[in-house]
C-alpha cells in the first residue's frame, strides 16, 4: 500500500544548497537553491569551539581554504584544522573556493542562513523549510559541545515554532534523534538518515522516535540492476516519510524515484532539475 505524498506535494530537497552549481553550504548556494524552486534547505551543522552551530559538513575546514595560513599552531598531525579547535569569530575570517580554487565564498553561521532563509521568506510569496542534520553530535557531545538544545532554541528563536510544518530535524546517529525526541521534546519532525544496507526490518524501532528516514538511494532501487526493495513500502506502513539522498543532475532517476517509487522527497545538488523531475511525469 502506497500512501506517498507523490506528485506536487513530494518536495525537493537542496543538499547543501544548490550545491551542484556553487560550493555548498554558502549563502550563494542557498539563495540560489531558493531561486530555482527548491522546498527545503539542507544545511549539515557542526559546532565551534565557542558553542555555535556552523553550517558544514565537514568536521574540519583545511580543504580548499586558506585556514591552515590564517591559523598554522592549530593544524594537526593530518594536515587538518577542527573547526571545533575555532571561535566562530576566527571561522568566519576563513576563505573558501570552489574545487578548481576559484571564487571567494564564506562559511556561514546557522544563525546567517536562519537570518538568510528569514529574508528569502519575507521577500517573495514563497516559503521555503529548513532540515538541518547535526553532524556528530556524540563526538561533539564528548567534547562538551552539546547540540541539540542549542539547535531547538535556535529555532524557536528565530521563530520557525510558529511554522513547525517548514522545518524537519534529521540526523544518523539514533541517541542524538532519540535525545531530540524525548529529551528534548522536538516540536518538528525526525528524520534518521540511514545507510546503504537498510532492511525494511531496522525500521520498525525507528518508528518509535522519528517520523522519517532519509535512506541512501540504494536502498530502494540497486543502482546496478535496477531492481527495487520493499523499503519505501514497508516505511509507509510504520507512517515512516521517505527521503532518499543524494541526486545529482539526473532528472530520469529523479523522476523514476518521485513518480514510480513514491518517495516523499528527495536530496539533490540540481534542484532545479529535481523540481523538472517531480513536476513532469
Ligand atoms: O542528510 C542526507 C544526506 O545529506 C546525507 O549525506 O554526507 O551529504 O550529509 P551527507
Ligand atoms: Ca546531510
Amino acid at each position: 500500500m502506497k500512501v506517498a505524498q507523490e506528485g506536487p506535494s513530494a518536495i525537493v530537497i537542496a543538499h547543501r544548497g544548490a550545491s551542484g552549481y556553487v560550493p555548498g553550504h554558502t549563502i550563494e548556494a542557498y539563495t540560489l537553491a531558493y531561486n530555482q524552486g527548491a522546498d527545503f534547505l539542507e544545511p549539515d551543522l557542526v559546532m565551534s569551539k565557542d558553542g555555535a552551530l556552523v553550517c558544514s559538513h565537514d568536521l574540519t575546514v583545511t580543504r580548499r581554504s586558506n585556514a591552515a595560513r590564517l591559523y598554522p599552531d592549530l593544524v594537526d598531525d593530518q594536515g587538518n584544522i577542527k573547526l571545533m579547535d575555532l571561535e566562530l569569530s576566527e571561522i568566519q575570517a576563513i576563505e573558501i573556493t570552489d574545487d578548481e580554487g576559484r571564487g571567494s565564498y564564506r562559511l556561514m553561521s546557522f544563525q546567517e542562513f536562519l537570518d538568510l532563509v528569514q529574508r528569502l521568506n519575507a521577500g517573495k510569496n514563497r516559503m521555503v523549510g529548513i532540515i538541518p542534520e547535526l553532524k556528530a553530535p556524540g563526538l561533539h557531545r564528548a567534547q562538551g559541545l552539546p547540540m541539540e538544545a542549542k539547535l531547538l532554541a535556535r529555532l524557536l528563536e528565530a521563530g520557525h515554532g510558529d511554522h513547525p510544518e517548514l522545518v524537519i530535524l534529521q540526523g544518523f546517529e539514533q541517541e542524538s534523534m532519540r535525545r531530540l525526541g524525548e529529551e528534548q521534546a522536538s516540536p518538528f519532525p525526525l528524520v534518521l538518515c540511514l545507510g546503504k544496507n537498510t532492511t525494511p526490518e531496522d525500521l520498525i524501532s525507528v518508528a518509535e522516535y522519528c517520523q522519517g528516514i532519509a535512506p541512501h538511494r540504494s536502498a530502494i532501487e540497486d543502482p546496478e540492476t535496477g531492481a527495487t526493495t520493499d523499503l519505501i513500502d514497508e516505511a509507509h506502513q510504520l507512517g515512516l516519510r521517505v527521503f532518499p539522498y543524494t541526486f545529482l543532475d539526473e532528472e530520469e532517476s529523479m523522476r523514476r524515484y518521485f513518480h514510480n517509487h513514491g518517495v516523499d522527497g528527495l536530496f539533490t545538488d540540481f534542484p532545479d532539475i529535481g523540481v523538472s523531475a517531480r513536476d513532469n511525469p
